[in-house]
């Protein structure tokens, strides 16, 4: 593999932003510097460009079985899409359901992506429920995979929904194993009794998606995930942020020392629940869950960004054609596929919307595309920074390059964008996977099935001398 030099950049970390020469040897980073030479590098010109750590992206479902259906990327259309948006690695959630060894559906998840993926990728395991046998599984297994996640829903009950008493286990195993549970957080059984209402007084239009899972739901439910958690001992992440009572709990807990952190999405930062009320049925196009939320949350979700109470952004990539998938709820919103196409664009959506117009400097945009994410699941610095000794996973990103996001041009396996018609300014021109190119000057060149799993390793528990005293 060729040596190369990324010359002339602007290299922006999570903590600063400075002119200098990236050498790349092999897969990794081994000197960064003021004009560098080596005779036998490549040279790659970056002037007038920024240099990003590869993006990190912890909430993506590809070929994903959901709501009487699938989603419709799979591990090789998901990642080249990932790819395109400056992102280089992805970390999908491998579900369980009724197996009864766990180990079956990491090894499914596996199948799905070895030979497609074009980027490194790891797994959160879901779990719904817990048995004696599974109780005793789920710690070696993580162990064994390198898995330093697990996920449980507190929503659709008729699918993936655990009760309580599964998610406080997921906690004690959290606590005892030191991985991190990450939730979604909105309360199925009462949606469920919403979404029955509605249908028996004859509304079964999309709008009543959002309005039978009212923030409030979610609310609650995030602020049950915290007390279980905290009485657990465990650490919780809450997937999708979507509104001002979410984030009031978090913020509160985090007030009070909880070991608590939040995802948040560009869709619910940049587009709002009046789009479900479109005339015909349009807005199943915006059916996801939690929805789209009235434009007023759209402040609070920001605010926590900047303050640095929410940390990451996920795409929460979940896609279904239009034509087909969304249809399938024509008569009744409660069987519109819930989920939408965004992988592609949660890099340029983020920096477009949040770092120019003000709301986020650069190095907290890279914090939250790319390093939080990779501090939080296991992964830095391996990825999720520009070091010596990282893997060389970069984005060349042109910041005055301004488009327009439509499905005509992009390159995810679904009929229409969300985003569709929006104008961002900056664009990821060339991305590098482990010291290779697989995005060059706007063109796939990546490899299939050329990206890597990527076992995690946990944060090492500090244990103060006082505890080892104690312990001993
Ligand atoms: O509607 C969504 N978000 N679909 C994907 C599954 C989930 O809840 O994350
Ligand atoms: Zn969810
Ligand atoms: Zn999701």
């Amino acid at each position: 593999m060729k040596k190369k030099i990324i010359k002339g950049g602007k290299i922006v970390t999570a903590t600063d932003s400075f002119e200098a020469d990236i050498l790349i040897e092999g897969e990794k980073i081994v000197q960064i510097g003021k004009d560098l030479v080596n005779i036998d590098a490549e040279i790659v010109d970056a002037t007038g460009k920024y240099v990003f750590p590869g993006g990190i992206d912890p909430h993506t479902h590809l070929d994903m079985p959901f709501n009487n259906t699938v989603t419709d990327d799979d591990w090789e259309s998901g990642t080249i899409a990932a790819a395109f948006g400056g992102t280089t690695t992805i970390l999908d959630f491998a579900l369980t359901a009724g197996e009864t060894k766990l180990a079956t559906a990491v090894d499914k998840w596996h199948d799905k992506a070895e030979g497609k993926a074009v980027i490194d990728y790891g797994f959160h395991l879901m779990i719904t429920d817990l048995n004696e046998e599974t109780e005793k599984e789920l710690p070696l297994l993580l162990e064994k995979e390198g898995i330093t996640s697990i996920k449980v829903f507190m929503a659709y009950a008729k699918e993936f929904q655990a009760s309580d008493r599964t998610l406080f286990k997921a906690f004690k195993i959290g606590k005892e194993t030191g991985a991190i549970v990450m939730v979604h957080c909105e309360n199925g059984s009462v949606i469920d009794e919403l979404v029955e209402e509605a249908k028996m007084a004859g509304n079964t239009a999309p709008i009543y998606h959002a309005l039978t899972r009212p923030p409030e739901i979610e609310g609650e439910a995030t602020k049950r995930a915290i007390e279980l958690a905290h009485v657990a001992g465990a650490k919780l992440y809450v997937v999708h942020v979507t509104c001002k009572e979410a984030v009031d709990e978090i913020i509160k807990a985090r007030e009070k020392g909880y070991d608590v952190y939040g995802e948040t999405c560009p869709p619910y930062l940049t587009l709002d629940q009046s789009l479900l009320a479109q005339p015909g049925f349009e807005g199943a196009k915006y059916v996801w869950s939690p929805p789209l939320r009235p434009k007023s949350h759209q402040e609070p979700l920001w605010n926590a960004l900047k303050a640095k109470q929410l940390q990451t952004i996920g795409s929460d990539q979940c896609s279904f054609n239009f034509n087909g998938k969304k249809q399938l709820g024509i008569n009744d919103f409660s069987k519109i596929p819930n989920g939408g196409p965004f992988i592609e664009d949660r890099f340029s959506v983020l920096y477009s919307e949040g770092v120019c117009k003000g709301y986020i400097s650069i190095n907290d945009f890279v914090d939250l595309v790319s390093t939080n994410a990779a501090k939080i699941f296991g992964l830095y610095p391996q990825k999720g920074t520009i070091a010596i000794g990282s893997d060389a996973d970069i984005v060349i990103f042109d910041p005055k390059i301004k488009r327009v996001i439509s499905a005509k041009t992009h390159h995810m396996n679904v009929d229409y964008n969300a985003f569709e018609g929006m104008e961002v300014t900056g664009e990821p021109v060339s991305v590098l996977l482990r010291g290779e190119f697989i995005v060059k000057d706007k063109e796939f060149v990546g490899t299939i099935g050329g990206g890597k799993y990527i076992k995690r390793q946990l944060e090492k528990k500090v244990v103060s001398p006082l505890e080892t005293a104690l312990l001993n």
